[in-house]
């Protein structure tokens, strides 16, 4: 696998998807020691300041894979429950964030480039194009300290302050992208994150867009949706959205 460090870069997703152009049906790593513009899901700004892991592999692929920021996920939290020896202390809270004692750890960013079209067509079938190339971005808080963190919107940790010492940020890198290798060698299996799953149990509100649905997380199906079960008794599937806690006593939101 060829890699590609940055000192200094925008994005290493943005990064991924030139070089994926340069270097067509091959495996890259993209790495950076900072981002300037980091991206997270729905168009958020990832704030990647030095010694933390941001990086991006680029994936070719037979096919899209919806399911690939849960299998993505999935591998960074096996890297970092081992890292840390804690299995519990580690989840994912649906869709994409790695949460460690239920602060974000880690977030995923996962996008696809089609060749003909190089960027990114949800709607396009791989048949009319001729496979894709999944672009898995990854950042992990390591070495950052968490008061660089101020501008996510949910309470944020790193390695560093779990650990009490600074980890060696690339041979962290090396060891999750072999994991993430191995994972998406393999079909998801909803089972294997269920039991990893935050929230499981509690009351939460998905929003997307201006839409709210209300329900208890009962777990993730097979397509990668996450379950919930309405105050009727029925099973919601959802496709996509934000997640936040109800807090009963005052119906406030986390
Ligand atoms: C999220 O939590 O919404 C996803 C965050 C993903 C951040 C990583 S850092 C490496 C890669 N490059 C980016 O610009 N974003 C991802």
């Amino acid at each position: 696998m060829r890699t590609f460090h940055f000192p200094s870069i925008g994005s290493t997703n943005d990064e991924a998807r030139r070089l994926a152009a340069e270097h067509p049906g091959q495996t890259l790593l993209v790495t950076a020691d900072e981002q300037t513009a980091g991206r997270g899901r729905v168009g958020r700004a990832w704030r990647s300041p030095r010694g933390g892991a941001w990086f991006t592999v680029v994936m070719p692929a037979d096919r899209p894979r919806p399911t690939a920021p849960l299998t993505v996920g999935l591998a960074v939290r096996r890297v970092i429950a081992a890292m840390i020896g804690g299995n519990d202390a580690v989840t994912i809270k649906w869709p994409n964030d790695v949460l460690l004692n239920g602060c974000k750890v880690a977030g995923v960013l996962c996008e696809q480039v089609f060749p003909d079209l190089l960027s990114t067509h949800p709607d396009s079938s791989p048949e009319e194009t001729g496979g894709v190339t999944l672009l898995l971005g990854v950042g992990i808080n390591v070495n950052n300290p968490v008061h660089d963190l101020d501008g996510m919107h949910q309470p944020a940790t790193s390695l560093v302050e779990s650990l009490g010492q600074p980890l060696d940020v690339d041979r962290l890198i090396r060891h999750t992208v072999e994991t993430i290798r191995q994972y998406m060698r393999r079909p998801f299996i909803a089972d294997d994150l269920t039991p990893h799953l935050a929230w499981q149990g509690e009351q939460v509100c998905v929003t997307l867009s201006d839409r709210e649905t209300r329900g208890v997380i009962t777990g993730i199906d097979q397509q990668g949706r996450l379950l919930l079960r309405s105050d009727q008794g029925d099973t919601v599937d959802i496709d996509a959205g934000d997640v936040s806690r109800i807090r009963k006593a005052d119906d406030q939101r986390d």
